[in-house]
Parts: structure tokens; C-alpha cells; sequence
């Protein structure tokens, strides 16, 4: 807990995003150190995290990007990411986005419908350029995550399902505006086992066998997303098992001679290094409970609220006293404005310090302005 310089909290404006920059470049290395082989890339999914000193460090470590609307290509651009770095994903990409994509050369569309291709083909044709696609697939895969963040089960929204694949496959060798080059898949977020991976790499592997023997052949594979992170106990596993998550590819997929594989990593990148500070305004007794109510609400964090997540709450300004359960409590208007009942902590008093841990993914960037209140700021620390 000695990580947070709760002195230099005192004159600063509460909730605020606080942002350990020293974890977050560690975990860059370490990213750097395990995804070593040559056909390995790593786009950070900037939907995670858009804050810009979070953006420019994760440039600085040489990762690409993945983005899903005009504004996160444009805020990657900003930040100094290459054209060629960025993936774009995307259900509903609109026809100005796709032409600001293909006007500032982004590397490849990941494409989620037939509709959507022909769209593309028609823009690029337009813009006479070739938009270089990856088709994304539904792998009809369960990553066992929380059922909002579950994406590449068959019955949601996202991707192509395999019996459309082939015509889909057809339709892309005849239109002359599109290149497409590889597939793509993500089959959840927050996944903490190893098994849904090994699925979608046997999954991957049955597909390039069924389309190599029709001749079919892809320049590049991306994997998607999803390595879940500690968030019952951050200190125990500040960095995730990145080792482990590229072994579990590299050992289990069969890439082909000069195929590239690419990730599209958001919360494991980010989370560890991000805590939401905010301040106990009122310790308020009811009948049966106590209640810490807090200057940071669901407009600063809305994980708690929207998928019952929970993130550790620790007592930062004074760690040692006598251990109270309090349901802790935000104010805006809403009952699900609650980041934890019953939590065991050292006795709460009026201006104390809670750090809300694990809350650099998700958080900040999903902030909303909710009762008209501002949006939290940020403060960047390094050892
Ligand atoms: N690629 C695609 C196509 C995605 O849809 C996502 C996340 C990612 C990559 C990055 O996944 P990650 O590595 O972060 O798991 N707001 C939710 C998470 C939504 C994730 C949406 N897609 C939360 O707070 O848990």
C-alpha cells in the first residue's frame, strides 16, 4: 500500500485516477519479454484505457493498436501510433469512419458482416484504395466471463457465424476494393483460464486445415483479447501471467510458414496500474449497517454497477486501525451506486483516503457526466 503518496493527495481535488506509470512500463516489458517471437503482435485495445499518458507510454513500447470507432483511431494517431499499427474492429462501423480508416491508411478492417464489406468495397472503390480486411468469426466459444463481456458466443451480436463463413470467404475474392488477408476472432474479456484459449486455437486450427485444402490461405490471424487480470487480491499479481497466456498460442496454434498472429490485449495492459482515490465524506450509522459514503460514484467507475464487479477497497490514509464492515456507497441517485457491502476495513473517518484498486481498464474512459457531475482527473506517479 506504501505505493500511493497519500502526503501529496491532501491538496488535490477527490476522485481522481491515479496512475502508477513505473507498474505500467513494467508490465510493457514483460509483455515485450513473452510475446518475443518474430510473428507475434501486440495491439493495445485502446478501448481499455484512451487517457493520453497511458497512450503515449504504450507507444513509446512499441505496441500497435486496436481501435473500434474514428475517435480511437484519431486518438491513436494523436498519441503517436503509426497508421500501420492500428487495427479496426467494430459492429457498426459508419461510412465516415470508414473513410477517415482508409484515408489515414489503417493497416486492416476487421469485419463483422457481409453489409459491412460491401460498404467498404463501395468507399475504398470510391476512394480508389484497397481496404486490407480480416473477417471476424464467431467461434461459438464459452470464455465462462460474466455474461455482458462474453462475446464470441453464437448467439450475440458480434462477428460472422461458420455456416456464412464460405459465402462471405467468395463474395471478398470478387470484390475489387477489398484485400482480405486474414481472419479474426476474440471470445471474451476477463477470462482467467487457459482453457477457452486452447478452444479457440483448436478452433483456428480445424479452420485453416478445412480452408488451406480449398486452397485458401491467410496472411495473418488475430486472436482478440481477453487475458483477465487479479482483481480480488492486485498485489498478489500486479502484472499478468503474460508468460503463460503466449505460451498457451504458441504451443497450441498452428501458424503457417510467415503467418503473423496478433493479440488485441486492453485490460491486462492497464488495469493493474490505475486506482480510483476518492474521499470518505460522511461514515453514516443505520440501523443494521454502517455506511461510508464517498465522493466517487458509478459516473467515476460504473463496473460495480453495471457488471456487479468488484474492485478491493483499501484505506489509504489510515491503514492500521481497529477492522469495521461498512457497505461503501457513492452519491449519485441510484441504488446500485455501491462499491461493496460489508467491507471488512480499518475504521473510517470523514476525509480518509480509499484507493479503488485495479481500475486503470474500464474505468476512467467509461466515465459519464451523470447528476451533471465533472469527470475525474488524473494523476500520474513514477518511482
Ligand atoms: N478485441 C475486441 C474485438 C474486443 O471486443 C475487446 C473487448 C478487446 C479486444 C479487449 O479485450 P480485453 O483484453 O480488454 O479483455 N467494459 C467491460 C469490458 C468490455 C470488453 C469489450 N471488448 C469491463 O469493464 O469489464
Amino acid at each position: 500500500m506504501s505505493r500511493f503518496p497519500v502526503a501529496e493527495f491532501k491538496d488535490l481535488g477527490t476522485p481522481f485516477y491515479f496512475y502508477d506509470l513505473s507498474l505500467l512500463d513494467r508490465t510493457l516489458a514483460e509483455i515485450k519479454r513473452t510475446a518475443r517471437d518474430e510473428q507475434f503482435h501486440v495491439h493495445y485495445a485502446i478501448k481499455a484505457n484512451a487517457n493520453p499518458g497511458i497512450l503515449r507510454r504504450i507507444q513509446a513500447a512499441g505496441l500497435g493498436v486496436d481501435a473500434v470507432s474514428g475517435g480511437e483511431i484519431k486518438a491513436a494517431l494523436d498519441a503517436g501510433f503509426r497508421d500501420n499499427q492500428i487495427v479496426y474492429a467494430g459492429v457498426g462501423k459508419t461510412d465516415d469512419e470508414i473513410r477517415f480508416a482508409l484515408r489515414n491508411g489503417i493497416s486492416c478492417f476487421n469485419v463483422e458482416s457481409e453489409p459491412e464489406l460491401e460498404i467498404i468495397d463501395e468507399i475504398a472503390g470510391a476512394m480508389q484504395c484497397v481496404a486490407n480486411i480480416a473477417l471476424r468469426i464467431n467461434p461459438n466459444i464459452d470464455a465462462h466471463t460474466h455474461e455482458y463481456i462474453t462475446t464470441g458466443l453464437a448467439e450475440n451480436k458480434f462477428g460472422i457465424n461458420f455456416d456464412q463463413l464460405s459465402d462471405i470467404i467468395e463474395k471478398a475474392s470478387t470484390l475489387e476494393h477489398i484485400n482480405l488477408i486474414g481472419l479474426h476472432f476474440h471470445i471474451g474479456s476477463q477470462i482467467t483460464e487457459t482453457e477457452p484459449f486452447i478452444m479457440l486455437c483448436d478452433t483456428i486450427n480445424r479452420l485453416q486445415d478445412e480452408w488451406e485444402a480449398k486452397g485458401v490461405t491467410f496472411a495473418s490471424i488475430n486472436v482478440g483479447g481477453g487475458l483477465g487480470i487479479d482483481y480480488a487480491d492486485p498485489d498478489r499479481h500486479p502484472i499478468p501471467d503474460f508468460e503463460g497466456y503466449f505460451k498457451t498460442f504458441r504451443n497450441h496454434l498452428r501458424l503457417r510458414q510467415g503467418q503473423q498472429l496478433h493479440f488485441e490485449l486492453g485490460r491486462s495492459v492497464v488495469a493493474q496500474c490505475g486506482s480510483l482515490i476518492t474521499r470518505v465524506l460522511y461514515v453514516k450509522n443505520g440501523s443494521t449497517k454502517r455506511f461510508a459514503v464517498v465522493d466517487a460514484g458509478m459516473t467515476d467507475l460504473i463496473r460495480p454497477a453495471l457488471y456487479n464487479a468488484h474492485h478491493c477497497i483499501q484505506n489509504i490514509s489510515s491503514p492500521n486501525g481497529e477492522m469495521h464492515h461498512y457497505d461503501v456507497v457513492g452519491p449519485i441517485c441510484e441504488s446500485s451506486d455501491c462499491f461493496g457491502k460489508d467491507e471488512l476495513l480499518p475504521a473510517l473517518r470523514r476525509g480518509d483516503f480509499l484507493a479503488l484498486r485495479s481500475a486503470g481498464a474500464y474505468g476512467e474512459i467509461m466515465a459519464s457526466q451523470y447528476n451533471c457531475r465533472a469527470l475525474p482527473s488524473s494523476y500520474f506517479f513514477e518511482k
